[in-house]
């Protein structure tokens, strides 16, 4: 494939229901659960932004303000930071997106699935390749984040990426799983993609992880896509039929992966980012220590 338009865009689908961790959802989005002290959605928007995104499309549902309420400016709380002198909370309030960065909100008008969620970005994205970022799939990077690796090799071969990782047998039920053939420039071009599939049905050990660089091409075949596995209209099934017309690529990224839309991905997340804390990690080691000692594990 020869030279492609750049990244620029990224939706982030965050209209779901978060039923996993009810009651926690039920009023607030699963996206804005904290691992430490920052939402979820503001890890994957800052990996986005290391990657030089400059659009940030969030599809989110009735009820999720609170979205957007994070993303804007918080006068009063401002002001009151300002007026006590507490600079360095000031910072973290107001520099979380640069100025110059857009946001757009599209609302998904029923949950359809997340294929569905992509579609109502169609016209905000139009005739470009962009990025799609699923914030409960984060991902932990010593140097370059996921999105900027994904970025790099879709410049290079000028074809759509999805991250990809091994996972266990019995997992493949809740992941899209691709079956992949190297190609001459030694890159795993996906030749099959299946939504949830058993183990014996699934065509490698192969998880979809939430990061995807897809040419907009996605779109109509995303409007071909019947309903599909739970009912929903998958993203998958649409890059399933993009792969009749196009080469996609499996990219089994560099760094570390928390499924944080399950309880224990989740609290795995929030003890090696308290670990890295400079401010929590001594304490944590500490209660860590007490702990496997009265378990009787050390
Ligand atoms: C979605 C995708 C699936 C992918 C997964 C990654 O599933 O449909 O293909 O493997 O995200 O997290 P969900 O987790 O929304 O059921």
């Amino acid at each position: 494939m020869g030279q492609s338009k750049p990244v620029r865009k990224a939706v982030f689908p965050v209209a779901g229901l978060g039923t996993r961790f009810l009651p926690a959802t039920k009023s607030i989005p699963k996206e804005m659960l904290p691992i430490v002290d920052k939402p979820l959605i503001q890890y994957a928007v800052e990996e986005a932004l290391d990657a030089g995104i400059d659009t940030l499309i969030f599809v989110t549902s009735r009820n999720k303000h609170a979205i957007s309420d994070h993303f804007d400016t918080a006068f009063e709380l401002q002001t009151r930071l300002a007026e006590d002198g507490k600079t360095e909370l000031l910072k973290r309030i107001t520099q979380i997106v640069p100025d110059e960065v857009n946001l757009v909100y599209v609302t998904q008008p029923e949950a359809l699935g997340l294929g569905h969620a992509i579609l109502c970005a169609e016209t905000i994205v139009g005739d470009e390749p962009f990025a799609i970022l699923l914030a409960d799939d984060m991902i932990r990077n010593r140097g370059a984040g996921a999105l900027e690796q994904m970025i790099e090799l879709h410049r290079e071969s000028g074809s759509s990426v999805i991250g990809v990782e091994e996972i266990p047998d019995e997992l493949t039920t809740s992941y899209g799983i691709v079956g992949v053939q190297v190609n001459e420039q030694r890159q795993n071009a996906i030749h099959t993609i299946v939504e949830k599939p058993k183990p014996e049905d699934a065509p490698s050990r192969l998880g979809v992880v939430g990061r995807y660089i897809l040419d907009s091409s996605v779109f109509s075949c995303l409007r071909r896509v019947t309903a599909g596995s739970g009912g929903e209209i998958q993203l998958t099934d649409g890059i399933a039929a993009m792969l009749q017309t196009q080469p996609v690529l499996a990219f089994p990224f560099d760094g570390e992966r928390y499924d944080c839309g399950s309880r224990h991905g989740f609290i795995k997340a929030t003890i090696d980012y308290a670990l890295e804390h400079d401010e929590l990690r001594e304490d944590m080691l500490d209660h860590m220590h007490r702990l496997l000692k009265t378990s009787g594990r050390i």
